[in-house]
Order: structure tokens, then C-alpha cells, then sequence
């Protein structure tokens, strides 16, 4: 079989057909796959039918599978395998939630714009989302080019912006969204850690924007300016010309390249309708600071 790749746009996302991921793929599909990845940086598989293996052995073909943080969550209803994040809204009684729930409050800070487990040492490569149910309205997803993005700057950015690390920690993001309640393990867990602000992907050999809203602040700059460029450069990022907003189907796998992409999900009415979502996430090689030879200014 050979697979159909249909741009939306001439660099960004691609809708995928005439593949089947619940089978091991042929290796020529395979490379067609890794292929337009590289080039679209986010990829939509329609109508795919997937058990949780199935969408994890998918998953692996990219690298090693990430554990999500809800292995050492008590609060997770752990609907799932402990390699799957669960981004649903559902109990273990698969109903919905209560919305001042642990789970759904963390959750709310998905609406940020981020990329995933950027609070890391070594953060995502990428996230493969799958929807077994989606709310009829409301519940998009939304993706922004960060190598667009990084291509508009100023010279006079692109040269401030030269070997700059940024402090991301998990707490940040969630305290931005109104969540502080932490348990001590969680904090022991998740301190935070260096990443640098631009990167160069290896397969395109593009620079792009490396920023999300798990950033506290920059080194070798006062904390509130590191912050404020911080969000100067997510508020550039994500203006619309550079932003593809995904209306998910049931059945959607969409597969996004976590190294030059952000994201935020958008709302939805959380107790009337169940938006039932697992993600899969590869592990990137190693931390960015050591991949691009790095390192933090001494303060
Ligand atoms: C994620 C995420 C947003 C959404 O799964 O990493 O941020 O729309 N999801 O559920
Ligand atoms: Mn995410």
C-alpha cells in the first residue's frame, strides 16, 4: 500500500490516508510516514482503529516511549497503561469528572500553549493524540509553527535570542492555569530544568522556537524580563498566520513534532460531553542544552 499525504498547507500539517496503523507497517510506508513528518511537523491519521498496544507500538516507531507523570499520581483515575497520558475528561466509571477535580483542574493548563514535557530533562520528540470520543462542540486542538515562526523574527531577535537557556518546570504552567495544590512527591518529581530557546531540527535542518508556558525564566537575565520575553515570543509564535486549528473526528490519531511545534486545547462543555483522548509520547534523545552543546550561564 502506498500512503496519500495531503498538505493543508504547503509546510505545515498534513491529513495521511490509505494506511492502516493498527498493523506493523510495510517499511517503504513507514519512511513515506517519517518523511512528510520531518516536513509538516504535524500529521492527522483519520479514522484509525487503535487498542492501546496498537497505538503504542505506532508510537515506538518514532523512539522510546515516555512514562506519563501520572505514575506517580495517586489522583489519576490510571484508565490507561502507564506509557498513555490520559488527557480525557472520564472516570475510571467513564463518566465525567467533576470539573474542581484534581485531574480536569491540572488538565486545564493544556489550554496554555506548550510543548509536551518540555518540564523534562529530556522532553518529548513527539506526541501522537488519539480521540476515541469528542465532544460535538468545542475540544480543538490548535497547532502553531515554530520554525515559520523563528524564520519572521527580527535579525535582532534571532541574534538576542543566540545560545539563551529557559527554566521550564511543570509547576509553572499549572500554577498559571490556578493549580498550586501539590503533593511533595510531585515536587520531587518534577523540578525544573534547562532548555534552549532555539533549536535546530536534525532532520530539516531548520531553526525553530523552542518557548512554552512551563517557563519561569531565562538565565542570566532578571526573572521578570526572562519571563516577559518568554511570553513575547508564545505571543509570536502563535499569531494566526502561523496557527492550524484541528476540529477533531472520532477515530483521529494527530501527531505533532513536540521540537517545533506548540499546542494548547481548546474548551469544551466538560460535564455534558466526554472528550475521551489517550496520548502516546516518544522521548527526545537527550536534554536540549546537551543536544546543541549549551550550557547555563553561571548566575
Ligand atoms: C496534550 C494536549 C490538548 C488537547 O495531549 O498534550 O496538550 O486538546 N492536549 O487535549
Ligand atoms: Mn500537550
Amino acid at each position: 500500500m502506498t500512503i496519500n499525504v495531503c498538505p493543508v498547507t504547503s509546510e505545515f500539517v498534513a491529513e495521511v490516508g490509505d494506511v492502516d496503523l493498527s498493523q506493523p507497517l510495510d517499511p517503504s510506508d513507514l519512511a513515506d510516514i517519517k518523511k512528510a513528518f520531518w516536513k509538516y511537523a504535524v500529521l492527522i491519521f483519520p479514522d484509525q482503529q487503535l487498542t492501546q498496544d496498537q497505538h503504542l507500538e505506532f508510537a515506538k516507531n518514532f523512539g522510546p516511549l515516555e512514562m506519563s507523570i501520572s505514575a506517580f499520581r495517586k489522583d489519576d483515575p490510571q484508565r490507561m497503561r502507564l506509557e498513555l497520558a490520559n488527557v480525557s475528561n472520564l472516570g475510571a466509571d467513564d463518566k465525567p469528572l467533576p470539573e474542581l477535580s484534581r485531574v480536569r483542574l491540572m488538565q486545564k493548563a493544556n489550554q496554555l500553549w506548550h510543548t509536551d514535557s518540555s518540564f523534562k530533562h529530556v522532553p518529548a520528540l513527539t506526541s501522537l493524540l488519539y480521540a476515541r470520543s469528542i465532544p460535538p462542540v468545542g475540544g480543538l486542538t490548535e497547532f502553531a509553527d515554530a520554525r515559520a515562526a523563528y524564520d519572521a523574527l527580527s535579525g535582532e531577535m534571532k541574534n538576542r535570542l543566540e545560545g539563551l537557556v529557559a527554566e521550564h518546570w511543570y509547576l509553572k504552567s499549572r500554577a498559571k492555569a490556578g493549580f498550586t495544590n501539590f503533593t511533595d512527591v510531585e515536587r520531587e518529581n518534577l523540578p525544573p530544568v534547562p532548555q534552549v530557546m532555539v533549536r535546530t531540527g536534525p532532520e530539516s535542518g531548520r531553526k525553530s522556537l523552542y518557548v512554552a508556558s512551563h517557563i519561569t525564566r531565562v538565565f542570566g537575565m532578571p526573572d521578570e524580563e526572562g519571563l516577559a520575553l518568554a511570553e513575547e515570543l508564545i505571543a509570536h509564535a502563535t499569531q494566526r498566520q502561523f496557527v492550524h486549528s484541528h476540529r477533531w473526528r472520532v477515530h483521529d490519531l494527530v501527531m505533532w513534532d513536540d521540537r517545533c511545534t506548540l499546542h494548547r486545547g481548546r474548551d469544551f462543555d466538560g460535564q455534558r460531553w466526554s472528550r475521551d483522548m489517550h496520548r502516546a509520547t516518544v522521548s527526545d534523545v537527550a536534554n536540549t542544552c546537551e543536544q546543541f552543546g549549551i550550557s547555563v550561564a553561571a548566575e
